[in-house]
């Protein structure tokens, strides 16, 4: 196989699929990206994208001509040798991952063909096996995606690591997989297809545990008047913990991991063992979204017809990606309490308005802002560090911000007449 000129066949046209596709196509690889919604193949035929990834369509314009979007199975087996499976794996309700689409692309494989199935969807350790069992003759490789969203394009060309996961039968088709991601250079993971699959969740796991200790070590800090901000920077500059993901704020969201924390505690209690530690972790999280109600109630009293605006809805910025976000709970809960919720976010408002029919939609961060008994942070867009906060505060009905991300300047603000309450920080000296 070679791998210069190989093409290279994407199943499932999400998020990851995208990204891959327009990645191998940038790093010149011809592209056949199959995806079962002909709506969506019909709109990025168009050259319309239809997710907010930063440069993700630009980059898919400038690559057009490499790229081939069908619906036909057959094209793409009959085009490319490798094929990489990127279908969703949505969790069940008993929190499994939903499988029935990855079966669905195997299914379509023929039996002993020369195609090797390369799987980037997320699944749970032993997918690769029990594939493997119902068909034996199949090149499989596990090659699991570490892309964060708002990053992707960033994340795949230059990445940590590639994990290729292979088992007997199947090094040929591992080895033109490591061709396809040599020229990016990361540091090759040749291991088993269980374990390349258990990197993955256990990654996002450990990702998900490093945010709830820190968001722990934010409560205890409001306790006793440490300020968590300083105690991220004196833990991070041990490389054995390391900077990254020690920002505590009012949870983790999104797609990735909350569902493959509970992937993975799911897994662990299929096989008898009680993953204790992400019970923990669910368990915090949960909670830290809810922190801000008490925080709320500390300024305002009850919050029953008081009006709220939340700057920010998606789960992290760079997005307009709205699952499992904080702003969902958070909303929910002040409603619960009887509040008027308005919100803005620069970007997810079209997804957000679906999924929060209650929440007032406003056109800018000011404009919610207008007539507030308080404002939250949920989201760090940098457009709320550049507001103009001693006019806001002159628009507000109270002064009273609780910085969910501690992303704005606490002492601006205060400065600026607001009653600052961020996660994890000290009260100013004077007490105000
Ligand atoms: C994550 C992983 O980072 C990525 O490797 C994997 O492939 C997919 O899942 P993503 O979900 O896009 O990526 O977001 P990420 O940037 O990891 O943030 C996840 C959540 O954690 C967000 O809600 C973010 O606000 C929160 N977070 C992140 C914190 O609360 N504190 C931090 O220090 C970092």
């Amino acid at each position: 196989m070679d791998a210069e000129r190989e093409a290279v066949g994407v199943v499932g046209v999400g998020w990851v699929g995208l990204v891959t596709a327009t990645c191998f196509a940038e790093l010149g690889h011809p592209i056949v990206a199959l995806d079962v919604n002909e709506e969506k193949v019909e709109s990025l035929r168009r050259g319309e994208v239809t997710i907010h990834e930063p440069g993700l369509a630009e980059l898919l314009e400038k690559n057009s001509e490499r790229i081939t979007f069908t619906t036909s199975m057959g094209e793409v087996l009959a085009a490319t040798r490798i094929l990489f499976c990127c279908v969703d794996t949505p969790p069940t309700y008993s929190g499994d991952a939903d499988l029935s689409r990855v079966r669905s692309v195997v299914a379509q494989i023929p039996e002993g063909s020369e195609h090797a199935l390369v799987m980037k969807s997320t699944v749970p350790s032993g997918t690769g096996a029990s594939i493997r069992r119902d068909k034996p003759d199949l090149r499989y490789v596990s090659c699991p995606e570490f892309l964060k969203e708002g990053s992707a394009i960033e994340d795949f060309m230059h990445p940590d690591r590639v994990v290729v996961g292979v088992d007997e039968g199947s090094e040929e088709a591992a080895d033109a997989v490591e061709r396809l991601y040599q020229p990016l250079g990361g540091e090759m993971v040749r291991t088993d297809v269980a374990s390349a699959e258990m990197i993955k969740l256990a990654s996002n796991a450990f990702l998900a545990t490093k945010i709830s200790f820190i968001n722990e070590i934010a409560n205890v800090c409001e306790q006793t008047g440490a300020d968590v901000i300083e105690v991220a920077r004196g833990m991070g500059l041990d490389e054995r913990i390391g900077a990254s993901f020690l920002r505590a704020g009012i949870g983790y969201g999104g797609s990735c991991f909350p569902k493959d924390v509970s992937a993975l505690k799911q897994l662990a209690g299929n096989s008898g063992y009680h993953f204790q530690l992400l019970n923990a972790v669910i368990e915090v999280n949960e909670l830290q979204k809810r922190r801000v109600i008490a925080k709320l109630e500390k300024h305002l009293g009850s919050l029953a017809d008081k009006r709220i605006a939340l700057l920010g809805l998606a789960f992290k910025p760079d997005t307009d990606d709205m699952r499992e976000a904080s702003s969902l709970v958070l909303s929910a809960r002040l409603q619960g309490e009887g509040a008027e919720v308005v919100a803005y976010d620069p970007v997810a408002e079209e997804s957000a308005a679906s999924m929060l029919p209650d929440v007032e939609m406003a056109s800018s961060a000011t404009a919610a802002l207008e007539g507030a008994d308080a404002a939250v942070l949920v989201t760090e867009w940098p457009e709320f560090s550049e507001l103009d906060w001693a006019m806001v505060r002159e628009s507000m009905a109270s002064p009273v911000l609780i910085d969910g991300r501690n992303y704005l300047d606490s002492d601006a603000l205060r400065a600026a007449g607001f009653v600052y309450d961020g996660i994890g920080r000290p009260d100013p000296p004077d007490g105000t």
